[in-house]
């Protein structure tokens, strides 16, 4: 597991030991290519491979686009769509070698809309982007037995989401929803083994929409 802010990493480490799954942790930027080569470097060193990867690091951006400067432009796309690059950069580097692997990229629901309730055209922008690059890498990796996929999560309540609530927008939101709640991240859990996992053997550059019913097309 790898994630900027230390605190969070080693409760979220300290979590998953105390269910009794090996887990280790290390602190990284996901926008610091240096960085993520050393994390990738430390793992094939200690484990001697890499099977999967999920990018899932990633910002919101509420600002309006009429509000809006290039810098939000240039820090939403650094964080959210320049990063899932510099990741399956150095990842498939080491699954191309060993001739497996799976890579899974966490891009939104906004991506299908728009931006919709909770974010803007900012944002929808730089995850429509992880979903179209999913697709370019899942085509170029295929060929190595590499398999890159997306899933585009719906309404989830982790801080990302629950921070600066506004409760009668939280109460408007949930009941446009078919399944009038919004989604747990534990709910994720299974796509993304899905994916990473024999069980997905014939996915490649797919989109696996998991929102709850709040958006079919
Ligand atoms: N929560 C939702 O409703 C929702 C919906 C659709 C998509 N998503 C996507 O799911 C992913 C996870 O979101 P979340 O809701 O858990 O957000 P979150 O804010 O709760 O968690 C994001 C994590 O990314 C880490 N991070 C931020 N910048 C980083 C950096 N430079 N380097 C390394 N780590 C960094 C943060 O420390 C944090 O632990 C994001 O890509 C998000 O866009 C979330």
């Amino acid at each position: 597991m790898a994630d900027i802010n230390d605190e969070k990493l080693n409760e979220s480490v300290e979590e998953l030991r105390r269910e009794g799954l090996l887990c280790e942790g290390v602190k990284m930027d996901i926008t610091d290519a240096q960085q993520i080569k050393e994390t990738i470097r430390g793992i094939v060193e200690t484990h001697g491979r890499l099977d999967g990867v999920v990018n899932n690091a990633g910002i919101t951006s509420k600002v309006k686009f009429l509000e809006s400067s290039s810098a939000d432009f240039d820090k939403v796309i650094n964080l959210n769509l320049r990063s899932v690059y510099l990741c399956c950069r150095a990842a498939a580097e080491v699954m191309v070698k060993q001739r497996s692997g799976a890579i899974v990229n966490i891009a939104s629901v906004a991506a299908r809309n728009g931006g919709g309730l909770m974010s803007t055209s900012l944002y929808a922008a730089s995850k429509g982007g992880v979903i179209s690059l999913t697709k370019g890498l899942a085509r170029e990796l295929a060929p190595y037995n590499v398999h890159v996929n997306s899933i585009a999560p719906g309404s989830i309540d982790t801080p990302m989401t629950t921070a600066d609530r506004d409760p009668q927008e939280y109460q408007s939101t949930i009941q446009k929803m078919p399944l009038h709640r919004r989604g747990q991240p534990e709910e994720l859990v299974g796509p993304a083994i899905l994916l990473l996992s024999d069980a997905g053997s014939f996915m490649v550059g797919a989109t696996l929409d998991v929102n709850g019913g709040s958006y079919m097309y």
